[in-house]
């Protein structure tokens, strides 16, 4: 083999070890109930019924809480012409996000960060979503209502938060609730 064809199996095998690196590494975080969250992006069900029936301020902010590959903040940048912030402790979360959102029409509306939620500076938010499970719900509730702005809305697909009564529900055609908004 050629200096070329050996450059091309070491490219292969290196691009196989990093896509089975990147497999095991999200399987493991589905297990980190407490301090991970599955590496799963809103599903394409609820963001229809998001486009359909939420209400949104358009030209606002938001901050996606752990917005792995940013496909909801692609949604609220399309739709509500939002300006977005992404937080997430992922690399490969970010550099995916990164990827798809550049080669998008919303690469000027949205910002990715690779850090914990923790640093985030929520008081400059219009608008939290968040797509967690109860545990990381639970895991972060006080501190978004302690440093949120008071008018801040938070929108969250699928799971309730434990201390606060959302003030509308909006269901999907089956009657499930499906989002919850807070203030
Ligand atoms: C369910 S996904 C979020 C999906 C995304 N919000 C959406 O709706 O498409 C959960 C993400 O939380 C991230 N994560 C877990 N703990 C975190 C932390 N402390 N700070 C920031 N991100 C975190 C994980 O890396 C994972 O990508």
């Amino acid at each position: 083999m050629g200096f070329w064809d050996w450059f091309a199996l070491c490219l292969c095998v290196l691009i196989f070890l990093s896509n089975a690196l990147m497999i095991v590494y999200m399987l493991l975080g589905v297990f980190k109930t407490t301090t991970q969250a599955p590496y799963i992006s809103s599903f394409d069900k609820d963001i229809r019924i998001m486009k359909e029936k939420l209400v949104l301020k358009h030209g606002s902010s938001l901050i996606d809480l752990w917005c792995w590959d940013g496909k909801a903040m692609r949604f609220f940048a399309n739709v509500y012409w939002m300006k977005c912030v992404g937080f997430d402790i992922n690399f490969y979360a970010i550099v995916i996000g990164k990827f798809l959102t550049y080669f998008s029409p919303y690469r000027n509306q949205i910002t990715f960060f690779m850090k914990n939620f923790f640093k985030a500076d929520l008081s400059k938010f219009d608008y939290i979503y968040v797509y967690l499970l109860p545990v990381q719900l639970k895991a972060i509730e006080s501190r978004i209502w302690k440093h949120k702005k008071k008018e801040t809305i938070i929108v969250s697909n699928t799971f309730q938060f434990t201390e606060h009564t959302p003030f509308e529900i909006i269901e999907n055609e089956k009657g499930k609730k499906v989002i919850f908004l807070y203030k």
